[in-house]
């Protein structure tokens, strides 16, 4: 993955607006490379790393923080009007700055229902879900923003400390199956690692503006979830059919299983050359497993 003229050098600067699970992870890979990395929360941290941004009650980071900025990465989710928070607050600041690249953390959402069958960055985007269609919105305004916007669709994240495995082992797990319903999944660290790898062979890789990161195998729920109780030596319990699980879920809950997608990753692993560290839900959950 090392590429010799890398542009990647610790005269960076990047700037990650929402430093929650993908924004630590992608901050602390960057770092190794030599570069500055500050992550935003809504809240101050004792962490010299860390800046205060909320968009909700315009909480905006001092101009100290802006200066010698050459990449951003949003990994904020948009607001209830289907706004995206940094351009909405910052959006005039970050225009002025130069920047080299921007990235945006969007979701797979924005494909819909596929009835199961794969899809690619090709397909027009078909937002089943009011959230998805706010995202999309957020896109489009990226976009629109003229600034050098790179988009990553993603679909369920998972890593050390968020996977099945903690969800099984805090109870808060339901074993529910639908039959011919698959997610697609991808491990923090190869959403990290994709992105690192764009940007060190960004001069001589073409250039896509939306990319899926997605890992090999689309899988049922049941398949992660009996594989997660395997490795943990535990028991599992009884599988409840969704049409009989789907009275007590919340409707968040019951939204995500009204979608059925296979999100194809080809453009980035065979035309862009990505190597996945983690093809498939297996080899994730094996790391995630020796991390606990
Ligand atoms: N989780 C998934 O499976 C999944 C799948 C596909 C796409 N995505 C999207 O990918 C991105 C990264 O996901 P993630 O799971 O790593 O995110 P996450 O852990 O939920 O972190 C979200 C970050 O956004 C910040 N944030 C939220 N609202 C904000 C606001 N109004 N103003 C300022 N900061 C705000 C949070 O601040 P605090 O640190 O203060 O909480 C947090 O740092 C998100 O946009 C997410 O929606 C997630």
């Amino acid at each position: 993955m090392i590429d010799l003229a890398s542009p990647l050098t610790f005269k960076n600067k990047f700037l990650i607006f929402g430093g929650g699970f993908s924004g630590e992870y992608f901050a602390k890979s960057i770092r190794k490379f030599g570069c500055i990395a500050l992550t935003s929360s809504r809240s101050s941290k004792n962490n010299p790393n860390s800046f205060v941004f909320n968009s909700e009650n315009n909480l905006i980071p001092e101009n100290s923080i802006f200066e010698g900025v050459t990449h951003i990465l949003s990994c904020i989710p948009p607001d209830k009007d289907g706004r995206d928070p940094v351009l909405k607050s910052l959006g005039n600041k970050i225009k002025n700055l130069s920047l080299k690249w921007v990235g945006y953390l969007s979701t797979t959402g924005v494909y819909g229902n596929t009835y199961g069958d794969w899809v690619s960055e090709k397909d027009e985007p078909n937002p089943f879900q009011e959230r998805s269609q706010r995202r999309l919105n957020c896109e489009k305004e990226w976009i629109n923003s003229k600034l050098p916007i790179q988009i990553f669709r993603l679909p369920g994240i998972y890593g050390p400390g968020r996977s099945t495995l903690e969800a099984i082992m805090s109870r808060k797990i339901k074993v529910i199956h639908k039959e011919n319903q698959v997610f697609s999944r991808i491990h923090v660290a190869d959403i990290a690692n994709a992105i690192i790898y764009l940007l060190q062979n960004k001069n001589h890789l073409n250039f896509h503006q939306i990319i899926n990161i997605a890992d090999d195998e689309p899988c049922s729920q049941i398949e992660v979830i009996k594989y997660g109780y395997q490795l943990l030596g535990l028991k599992m319990p009884k599988i409840i059919l969704f049409e009989e699980a789907k009275k007590d879920l919340s409707p968040i809950a019951q939204s995500f299983w009204i979608e059925n997608r296979r999100v194809s990753n080809k453009l980035l692993c065979e035309k862009l050359g990505y190597k996945l560290i983690y093809k498939n839900f297996k080899a994730g959950l094996n790391n995630c497993f020796v991390s606990i």
